[in-house]
């Protein structure tokens, strides 16, 4: 099964020149806990946006169309088409967790959603689309407010497929 884990502010944006556009600690605690003992599905860009780095304790696989990409890092895994990603998604619950090229490609086949609502509006230049409330619905919600780490309010949301 494919479940996306992102994070986004009130108006859909997720990145700003290849970062996120926000800095709040508790939703790194919170994708890490998340995507623990997963393997991680993320984009070429999303990937080279983390400095290509391998997170501990998941499994990183990159999509990309370029044959030869990554061939330097050994423990990572690649895939080139959204056949292959589905294949990867058989047998586990994959972890898709971005970008937006990512998340529109393979919007068809995903069974759920584990999103960050940050309560703000921020530069952005890469967005998600909202959720489908016809095909998706709210399964659990988590409402945190701001604090001395956290500067902005935020709620974790998990949408499952109808
Ligand atoms: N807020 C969040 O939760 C969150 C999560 C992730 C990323 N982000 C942000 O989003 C931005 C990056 O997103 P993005 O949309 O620009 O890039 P992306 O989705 O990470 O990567 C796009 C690349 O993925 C590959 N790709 C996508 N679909 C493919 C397919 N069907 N077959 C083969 N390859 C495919 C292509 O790589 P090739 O060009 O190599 O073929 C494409 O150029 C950054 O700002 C990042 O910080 C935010």
């Amino acid at each position: 099964m494919i479940t996306y884990v992102y994070a986004q502010d009130l108006k859909g944006a997720i990145g700003y020149k290849k970062d996120l556009p926000w800095h709040l600690p508790n939703d790194l605690k919170f994708f890490k806990e998340v995507t623990m003992g997963h393997t991680m599905l993320m984009g070429r860009t999303t990937f080279e946006s983390m400095d290509r780095r391998i997170l501990p304790g998941r499994k990183t696989v990159v999509l990309t169309s370029q044959e030869d990409y990554g061939q330097d890092i050994a423990e990572l895994g690649l895939v080139h088409s959204g056949e292959e990603v589905l294949e990867l998604a058989k047998d586990q619950e994959l972890m898709v967790i971005g970008g937006a090229g990512v998340f529109k490609s393979l919007m068809d086949h995903v069974d759920k959603i584990v999103r960050t609502v940050i309560e703000g509006e921020f530069p952005a230049d890469t967005y998600m689309s909202d959720i489908d409330q016809e095909n998706f619905r709210l399964d659990k919600l988590v409402e945190v407010p701001a604090n001395e780490d956290n500067e902005y309010p935020h709620r974790f949301e998990w949408w499952v497929r109808k």
